[in-house]
Parts: structure tokens; sequence; C-alpha cells
């Protein structure tokens, strides 16, 4: 299995493959400081739920690097603020507002020492989110394969692969599991318009694993599923309401009507922290609206007319009633998701 580092924290600095540039080149984006890293979540260098929440988890670490010869109120004065600012980079994805809760609760328990050791419980803190997505991922994929038929087709969109999280990735991890258990397994992946994370993510990522890939326009999706060409969809969330309303990708929704439609298994496959206990429904979940420049430029290149009126949400919302199951490393959730997710929140 080839090993994706997504990120990695050392001496003070967060490397992050700069997500914005794969294919075409591999390159390493360095966060020095947590404005790099508040940038670098706007900018999407590093994207998908888990990668993100990681990355500002360490971005909180590096705030409190550059603060811990300050007083100590001026500390925790200036580590709120910074925390306020990441947890604010990008609004849908659950993650980062979980990452951050996580390390303010390490902040409030420890606020008593010196901020050189406040410092170093934020940074265990942050390896901990780190190298619990990683694990959790693995236990996710192995339950994930026991949906898996011996011989299948998958559909995926956008990217949940280890790109998106800490390592191994949430759909393309039970991809992975899948394929390295031994199935025959055989993927369709979604361009996914406008950011293209099938196409410049899944498809790189796929492609060096050897497992076997096609790149589709994302409006070719429909034609598969009608033709019974795909055996199970498999895709990411950024947020999970109680009633078990999933947002991910802009599209996720449409392949949720088809796959209800011609009876296809529709799986979200995320981490317990991907679900938000505190919303009843995807009515409340935030969509971000990314610019314009998305839809109307290509690496710069204009390829709309110049004035036109642009509408560019980056996520939607796929209604409960569409999904066949979330898996997680707690198990596959299955409906009634409002009584069996809300069960988690008091396990
Ligand atoms: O805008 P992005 O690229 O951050 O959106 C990512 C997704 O929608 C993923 O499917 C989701 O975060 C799950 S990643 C394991």
């Amino acid at each position: 299995m080839t090993e994706i580092k997504t990120m990695e924290f050392k001496d003070d600095i967060l490397y992050l493959i700069d997500q914005r540039k794969l294919p075409i080149s591999y390159e390493v984006f360095e966060c020095k400081d947590y404005r790099d890293v508040d940038f670098a979540i706007r900018d999407m260098v590093v994207r998908g739920a888990p990668a993100i929440g990681a990355a500002a988890a360490y971005g909180v670490v590096l705030a409190a690097r550059e603060l811990v010869y300050k007083g100590k109120d001026e500390f925790l004065l200036e580590l709120d603020k910074a925390m306020d600012i990441l947890n604010k980079a990008r609004p849908t994805a659950v993650n980062l507002m979980w990452a951050i809760k996580r390390m303010r609760q390490v902040v409030e328990e420890y606020k008593g020492l010196p901020p050189e050791e406040i410092y170093e419980k934020l940074k265990e803190e942050a390896d901990n989110i780190y190298e619990e997505d990683i694990n959790t991922n693995k236990t996710i994929g192995k339950i994930g394969n026991t949906i898996v038929p011996e011989k299948a087709t998958i559909l995926t969109h956008c990217n949940a692969g280890a790109l998106a999280t800490a390592g191994f990735g949430t759909a393309l991890g039970v991809i992975r599991e899948a394929f390295y258990s031994g199935k025959d397994i055989r993927v369709y992946a979604d361009e996914t318009r406008p950011r293209c994370q099938g196409s410049r993510l899944t498809a790189w990522e796929l492609k060096m694993e050897g497992i076997p890939v096609k790149l589709i326009a994302d409006s070719v999706a429909a034609t598969l599923i009608r033709d019974g060409k795909i055996d199970v969809i498999l895709v990411g969330a950024d947020r999970i309401a109680l009633n078990g309303d999933t947002a991910n990708k802009i599209g996720t929704f449409m392949l949720s009507v088809l796959a209800r439609t011609y009876n296809v298994p529709f799986y979200i496959v995320a981490p317990i922290s991907t679900i938000d206990f505190d919303i009843k429904s995807g009515d409340e979940i935030v969509i971000e609206e990314r610019s314009s420049e998305e839809l109307t430029h290509i690496e710069g290149i204009r390829i709309a007319p110049e004035g036109i009126e642009v509408y560019n949400p980056a996520f939607d919302v796929t209604p409960h009633e569409n999904i066949t199951g979330i898996i997680t490393e707690k198990g596959i959730i299955r409906p009634p998701y409002m009584e069996n997710i809300s069960r988690l929140k008091e396990a």
C-alpha cells in the first residue's frame, strides 16, 4: 500500500501536500505559523473534512508556540483569538470545529500551567487527533468492506481519500480495504466540478495504488447507474445531522436521488467526528459558497463571459431517506437515523 503523507508536523512546521497543485506537480506547502494554516485551509491547500480538522489542530499548536514567550494572560487571550480565526476558516466541515473544540478543552484543563507546558499538551492533543484519524479510518475500512461484494464496481464523488484525512481515507479507505482483501474492485471517479477533486486527487490516489479506476464527467453517473453498471456508491461527508441528513461535496445529493430511483445502495462513509450532535437536520448546515472564479476560469484562463453571474455552492445536503447506511468506526448506522445516531451520543 502506498503511504500518502497528507501532512506532517516536524520541528514546529506543518508540512502539507499542496492539493491545489496535484496531479501536475507534487509540492509541499510549509506552515510556519497559524496564519499560514488558516490560509492553507481557506485556499484549499489542504481540504477534506478530517484533514482540515487535523491541520487546524496543528495550527493551534503553532499559535501557542508563537505566544509562548508572552505573559500567561496575554498567552491565553491571543491563543483564544487564534482559535477563533482557525475555527472560521471554512464553514461546512464540522471536523474543523470539532478539532478546535478539543484543543480548547486542553487549554481549559491545563490553563494553570506555564505557557510552555500548555504548548506541550496542545502538541500532544494535535498528535492524538492526527493518529486517531488514521486508526479510525482503518477501522472504518474494515467495517465498510463487509458491504462490498466480492466483485464490485463502485462509484465515488469528490475525494474522500488519504488526502482528505490524516491518512488512508474514508470512502477510499473502504475501497482500499476491499481491494487489498482480494476483491475484484473497479472504481468510477466523478470528476467533481468545479474544483475537480475527483480527477485531480481521487484518480491520482487510486492510479498510484494500482486500483482500477475510470474517470468520468459528473454527468455520466446517471447513465451508468441506470444501466446497472454501479453496484454501490460510497461517498464521504462534511457534516451529518442527528436525523442522518448529510452535507458533502456538491453533486452528492444528485447521486443519491439516482441511487434511490435505480435501487443502488448509497453509503456515507465518515468518522463519528463528522456527526454534529447539536443539529437536528440538514436545514441547519451552513453551506459554503466559493468564488465565482472556480467556474469562470480554469488555471487562470477565462471560460465564461466576462461579468456573468455565478452561483457556486461547495456542498449540498443529501436527505437521510436517500441514504442506505452511514459507515463509521462504531459500525454501520441504519435508519431510523434520529434514534440510532442519538444513541451514539449517549454512548
Ligand atoms: O471542498 P472539499 O474538497 O474540502 O470537500 C471535501 C468533501 O466534500 C469530502 O467528500 C468530505 O470532506 C469527506 S473527506 C473524507
